[in-house]
C-alpha cells in the first residue's frame, strides 16, 4: 500500500494531486479547513482509503496532532512508500511590510513555513522505525518567489525562501542516516488556481506586479493544476527525487 499525506487538498494543486493518486492500492490522508466531499466520493468509488481531516494548519499543535492521529491508524508493515506533501499555502498578506499587521504575518508564516516544518519533523520521527523497505519522501511545495523578491509579497517570499533552506538542512541530516528519508522543495510554476485569482482580485494599487499576473492569465500562461500535479507526481516517483533539495519543475 502507498501512503500519501497531502495538505491543502481541498482545491488547486493539492486537490489535483489527491485526485491523481486515488486508486485501490493507495491510502490518502488529506488535510484542509474545508470538507472534501468530491474527493471522498471518488475515493469510495475507486476503493481507495481516504482519511479527510479538517484542520487549520495555522494551529501548529492541531496540525501535528492530526498527523499523529492519522498515522496511528496505519500498519507500517503494509506500507511500501510513504509520502508527506506539504502543499497548503497562502499568498496573503499582500501589502507593503510597513502596513502589515502582526497577526497577518504570524498566520502567513504559520501556514507556509511553521506547519510544513512541524509536519516534516513529526512525519520523520513517527516513521523513523518503519520497515526498511518503506521508502519515505517529503515534498515541500515552494515557489519562484523564494528567489525573486516582489514588492508586497514580503511574507510569501520570505516563507518560501525559508522553506527551501529548511529542506536543504533536513536533506543533509537524512543523508547521514542509514535509512534516511528523501526530501525536496519543488516549485510547480504558475498555475490556474484560486491563489492566482486572489492575486488578480487584489485592490488595484496594492500589488505593483498585478498587471503581469493579469497578463499571464489572459495569455494562457497559467498551467492547469492537473497538469502541474501530473508533473510533480512523476518527479516524486522518479529516481531523481531527493538528489537536489530544491527543484524548479519548470526547468525539468
Ligand atoms: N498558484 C500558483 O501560481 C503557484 C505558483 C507557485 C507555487 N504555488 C504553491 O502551490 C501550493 C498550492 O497552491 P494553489 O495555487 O493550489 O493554492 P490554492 O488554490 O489557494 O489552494 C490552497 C490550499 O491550501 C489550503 N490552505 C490554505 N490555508 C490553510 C490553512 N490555514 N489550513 C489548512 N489548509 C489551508 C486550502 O484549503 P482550505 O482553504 O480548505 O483550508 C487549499 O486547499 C502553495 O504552496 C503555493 O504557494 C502556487
Amino acid at each position: 500500500m502507498k501512503l500519501t499525506i497531502i495538505t491543502g487538498a481541498s482545491r488547486g494543486l493539492g486537490a489535483a494531486m489527491a485526485g491523481l493518486l486515488i486508486g485501490p492500492t493507495h491510502h490518502l490522508v488529506c488535510m484542509a479547513r474545508s470538507a472534501l466531499p468530491d474527493l471522498q466520493r471518488r475515493a469510495l468509488a475507486a476503493g481507495c482509503a481516504l482519511d479527510a481531516r479538517r484542520v487549520d494548519l495555522s494551529d501548529i499543535p492541531a496540525a501535528v496532532r492530526t498527523l499523529e492521529e492519522s498515522l496511528s491508524g496505519i500498519d507500517p508493515d503494509v506500507v511500501s512508500e510513504a509520502w508527506l506533501i506539504n502543499n497548503a499555502g497562502t499568498v496573503l498578506p499582500v501589502r507593503p511590510a510597513d502596513q502589515t499587521q502582526p497577526a497577518e504575518i504570524v498566520a502567513g508564516v504559520a501556514v507556509n513555513l511553521a506547519a510544513p516544518m512541524a509536519l516534516t519533523a513529526a512525519f520523520l520521527r513517527l516513521t523513523a522505525n518503519w520497515p526498511e523497505r518503506c521508502q519515505r519522501k517529503v515534498v515541500n511545495v515552494t515557489s519562484g518567489a523564494a528567489h525573486k523578491p516582489y514588492q508586497g509579497w514580503s511574507v510569501y517570499c520570505a516563507t518560501k525562501a525559508a522553506l527551501d533552506q529548511f529542506t536543504r538542512c533536513v536533506a543533509l541530516e537524512q543523508q547521514d542516516l542509514p535509512r534516511g528519508a528523501r526530501i525536496a522543495s519543488l516549485a510547480p510554476g504558475l498555475m490556474d488556481t484560486e491563489m492566482q485569482a486572489v492575486i488578480r482580485n487584489l485592490p488595484p494599487g496594492d500589488f505593483k506586479e498585478q498587471p503581469r499576473f493579469l497578463a499571464a492569465k489572459q495569455s494562457g500562461q497559467l498551467v492547469a493544476p492537473e497538469a502541474a500535479a501530473r508533473r510533480l507526481i512523476a518527479y516524486i516517483e522518479s529516481s531523481d527525487f531527493g538528489m537536489e533539495p530544491v527543484v524548479d519543475l519548470r526547468h525539468h
